[in-house]
């Protein structure tokens, strides 16, 4: 069975392209009381972009934290709060930051339709309803949550995205001007996340065309802009199609090794999902040699220090719940290492990989 890959159906890129945003909600607009709802990072609270935002009178501005990465007691709050305001239907949903903004939109849209929490759906095609109308509008680049049909949330039990067809966005601008001023750490940390797909996605045993022509063409962008000489703006426009391109690649194939373990690490120690990649890869040269030698140089050329001993001192409850997490993600190591993955990554051989970060 091959997979039936829903994409976002409507796409704009361009600079100054989210200017673009009241011609766009212009046709969801019933009426004069018909509320967009604009979840926004609140680390943009003071830009003029925001300023410029086209809210109308009753429509509701959130600014929403992601000091620590969405979950699902945060969305089930955000979404009373939606249903609070107004007691009436959104007519959309608009969520501009990084990767965690846009995951925090995704959700409350699908939440303002489905009854219950969040956390009730994750997993894979457990949501009944479509959601609300919703708009990504990226300010880092990497995560190509932009594009995927899941929205990572941390829940009660588990680390887990919603999967859905409903998931997806209807609609994304990819302006690159909303790039600049990220912290250059967290701009790489997070443009290392579309690398790493890429390179899972090729060294992956379900590489296939499709996959591999958007994984080559998302690596050969990074390469250019960390290893080139590329003027910031121009790098910020590749980044952003780099993180398109890398979300697209695994839509059709999947990650591996890295993400695996990063999630064992995120959900046990809360490193955030840009670095956290980073610090793995760093130590999967038997698995990504080339690739990881690349990121090293990479790394050396933007003089980015990356935290060490993550593991020391971790107590062996914590050690064995993080092996936990990473080997329960079945896929990732199936696309990996193959069918008999087991074989090779043992709850030692993760011991032994995490013991060095
Ligand atoms: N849905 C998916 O397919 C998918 C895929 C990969 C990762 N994710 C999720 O994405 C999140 C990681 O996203 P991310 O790496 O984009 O970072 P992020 O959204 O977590 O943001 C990281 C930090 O950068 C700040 N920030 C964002 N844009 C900025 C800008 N333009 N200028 C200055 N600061 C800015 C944020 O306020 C935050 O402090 C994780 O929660 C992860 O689980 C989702
Ligand atoms: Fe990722």
């Amino acid at each position: 069975m091959y997979r039936n890959l829903r994409v976002v159906p409507q796409l704009i890129f361009g600079r100054g392209s989210v200017r673009q945003l009241a011609d766009i909600l212009a046709p969801q607009r019933q009426d004069d009381l018909s509320q967009v709802v604009f979840l926004v990072d609140r680390v943009h609270r003071e830009k003029s972009f925001v300023r410029e935002l086209p809210a109308a009178a009753h429509d509701l501005i959130l600014f929403v934290n992601v000091d620590t990465e969405p979950k699902t007691v945060y969305v089930d709050e955000l979404t009373r709060q939606v249903k609070d305001f107004s007691g009436r239907r959104s007519c959309a949903v608009v969520g501009i930051g990084g990767g965690s903004t846009m995951d925090l939109a995704k959700a409350v849209a699908l939440m303002l339709t489905n009854p219950g929490s969040s956390s009730d759906y994750q997993g894979w095609d457990l949501v009944n309803h479509p959601g609300i109308y919703h708009v990504g509008i990226p300010t880092l680049a990497g995560t190509g949550a932009e594009v995927s049909r899941t929205t990572v949330l941390t829940g009660p039990t588990r680390k887990l995205g919603i999967n859905s067809d409903y998931t997806p966005f209807d609609q994304i601008i990819l302006d690159p001007d909303l790039l600049a001023g990220a912290p250059k750490d967290q701009r790489f940390f997070t443009a290392m996340d579309s690398f790493i797909h890429a390179s899972e996605a090729l060294l992956g045993t379900f590489i296939n065309q499709f996959s591999r022509a958007f994984a080559e063409k998302s690596q050969s962008l990074c390469r250019e802009v960390f290893l080139g000489d590329i003027d910031a703006a121009v790098a910020d426009e590749m980044l952003m199609i780099a993180s398109y391109f890398g979300g697209m690649s695994i839509a059709y194939s999947q990650v591996g090794v890295c993400h695996a373990l990063c999630y064992g690490l995120s959900y046990v120690l809360g490193v955030r999902h840009g670095i956290g990649n980073c610090i793995v890869f760093n130590h999967l040269e038997e698995y990504y040699p080339e690739d990881v030698r690349t990121f090293r140089t990479m790394l050396e050329k933007h003089h980015i220090e990356l935290p060490r001993g993550l593991t020391v001192g971790l107590g062996e409850p914590q050690m064995q719940e993080m092996i936990r997490v990473a080997l329960s993600l079945e896929p990732l190591w199936q696309n990996a290492l193959g069918p008999d993955w087991k074989a090779q990554m043992t709850p030692e051989r993760a011991r032994g990989l995490y013991l060095r970060m």
